[in-house]
């Protein structure tokens, strides 16, 4: 039977850890609509129109290996603005959170716009500090981040954009469940999550 667990909140809170170990422990497919709209984000800087590239995303788009790089983070957040762009990947991702075989999507608008009728609705947050050590602690290894507070500006300007836009914005479902990841490892995070979601089915 479908079951939609939709799990959305700002930047580097921990939603992919927790989308993929949540999954994981339904047995459920899972989504990252970041990386749509990273795709298309990198088809911007690489040339191409945005509403285009989301009206033609293909599956090598959204299996590239650069789509995690601070610059394509910055692109996403920007043609997530247009609402065009949102209407083009809207079908995919409801007919993915319909399949029969149940299924987490992790964003920022999978609760409130996406899948309203989500049988499980959790935000997942954290403070803006620490979120930017987190994802520093990511980038760094990869030579991708060289500086705390580059990163924390960054963090910033996508809460800033991704909260204020007309078209979805994120912001906690009225029915969701809120996890502050802030003071949590990733397992109380995720045991959080699955209780959270118990309480539902
Ligand atoms: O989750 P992420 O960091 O990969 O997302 C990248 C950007 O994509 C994010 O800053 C805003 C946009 N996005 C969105 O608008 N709606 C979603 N459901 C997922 C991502």
């Amino acid at each position: 039977m479908p079951f939609t667990i939709a799990i959305d909140g700002p930047a580097a809170a921990g939603k992919g850890t927790i989308s993929k170990a949540v999954a994981a422990h339904f047995g459920f497919a899972h989504l990252d609509t970041g990386l749509l709209y990273r795709a298309v984000g990198r088809r911007m800087l690489a040339g191409d129109a945005p509403i285009d590239a989301a009206q033609s995303l293909t599956q090598e788009d959204l299996e590239r290996d650069d789509l995690r790089t601070p610059e394509v983070a910055q692109a996403a957040s920007k043609v997530a603005v247009i609402s065009e762009v949102r209407a083009a990947l809207l079908d995919f991702q409801r007919a993915f959170a319909r399949r029969a075989d149940g299924a987490v999507l992790d964003g920022r608008d999978i609760g409130t716009v996406i899948c309203p009728e989500a049988e499980a609705k959790l935000f997942v947050t954290a403070s803006a500090e620490i979120r930017a050590q987190r994802r520093f602690a990511e980038l760094a290894p990869q030579g991708l981040a060289s500086n705390l507070d580059e990163v924390l500006a960054d963090v910033r300007a996508r809460d800033e954009r991704d909260m204020n836009r007309a078209d979805a914005p994120l912001k906690p479902a009225k029915d969701a469940v809120i996890i502050d990841t802030s003071t949590l490892d990733i397992a109380e995070a995720v045991a959080a999550a699955i209780t959270a979601v118990d309480a539902r089915r």
